[in-house]
């Protein structure tokens, strides 16, 4: 539990901030640092971190990047958490160009489900975004996931105006004839480019005042952010996340692991807490772990003249 009552049991792993693609809104191009170079923690670091954090009540973990596909040994990384008494749900995000060819092994490995990032379903346009003629290959990984089970198999898509905005409905429509849910974000200020483009964040009120077709999903769990709707006669969900329009920080429930070894408790405020030197020593690693969850300020700093010292990439999402 943290200071202020809400129960802590999501933990976010970035494995690396390398990524393949360089997206305008989470590259280092983007703002913030990032240092690919940076000292990052072994498959076995995050056994021991994890095997402390589940004994704290940590139940979920998701792999993030960076491009979590990136690091070698990710398969090794799942593998490791995946047996840790406590751990129940292990997911992982992706740009999904390599998911085609690791998907298998990544199952194998423990992995239960898949969140895939697109955000244009246009050659070009994707291209523009991500600096890569790469929408193919991530196409691919998306039926390869739903074909092995990986389910579900969720989409995340970042909207901008004057972007990728005219492709809401292609969005929507993939949800379709596929079982795969599709999610739009609201961009965040994190990083130069969310900074400077607030104007340009579609807000999710209008999307869903404007599609009278969706359909409200009941039973949801309020500790996780998006919100459903379903469409008569499609296999997958539409979802909204909403943290510029509907800020949900009360009802967050995680913490990050950044890959240089620190907990980063909130995505929209600075504060860090190195771990990386308590490796060694167990009871100050966890002292440390406590603390930092006790610690978890109560929202984020958005809209407060907040400044991310990290870009997106460097911290997962
Ligand atoms: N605002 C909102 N979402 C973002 N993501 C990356 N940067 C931002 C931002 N500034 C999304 C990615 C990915 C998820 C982990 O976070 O598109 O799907």
């Amino acid at each position: 539990m943290d200071s202020h009552g809400r129960n802590i049991e999501y933990l976010r792993i970035s494995v690396t901030q390398n990524c393949n693609l360089k997206c305008v809104y989470c590259s280092p191009g983007s703002g913030g640092v990032e240092d690919a170079n940076c000292t990052v923690l072994t498959a076995k670091d995050y056994k021991t971190i994890v095997g402390i954090m589940a004994g704290l009540g940590i139940r979920k973990v998701r792999i993030t990047g960076g491009e979590p596909l990136m690091r070698k040994d990710v398969c090794g990384i799942i593998a490791a958490i995946s047996g840790i008494p406590g751990i129940c749900d292990i997911s992982l995000t992706t740009n999904g160009v390599y998911l085609d060819a690791m998907a298998q092994k990544l199952k194998e490995a423990g992995l239960m489900r898949l969140n895939i990032s697109l955000d244009s379903l246009k050659e070009d346009r994707f291209e523009q975004i991500t600096g890569a003629n790469k929408l193919k290959s991530v196409l691919k990984g998306i039926d390869r996931a739903v074909s092995i089970g990986l389910l579900p198999v969720k989409i995340n898509t970042v909207l901008i105006k004057g972007l990728n905005d005219s492709e809401i409905d292609d969005f929507i429509r993939l949800a379709k004839d596929a079982p795969v849910d599709v999610r739009f974000i609201e961009l965040m200020p994190v990083g130069k480019f969310g900074e400077q483009n607030q104007d340009r964040a579609v807000n999710n009120s209008d999307i869903i005042a404007s599609h009278p077709q969706l359909i409200p999903c009941e039973d949801e769990d309020v500790n996780q952010p998006a919100r459903y709707f379903k469409i008569e006669g499609y296999r997958g969900r539409i979802g909204f996340i909403s943290p510029m329009s509907h800020k949900f920080c009360n009802f967050c429930n995680r913490i990050r692991l950044t890959c240089d070894g620190k907990i980063k408790p909130c995505l929209g405020n600075n504060g860090e807490t190195d771990i990386a030197g308590f490796l060694g020593d167990a009871r100050r690693l966890e002292a440390a772990i406590r603390k930092s969850i006790f610690e978890k300020p109560a929202g984020y700093s958005f809209g407060a003249g907040f400044v991310s010292k990290r870009n997106m990439g460097a911290i997962g999402g």
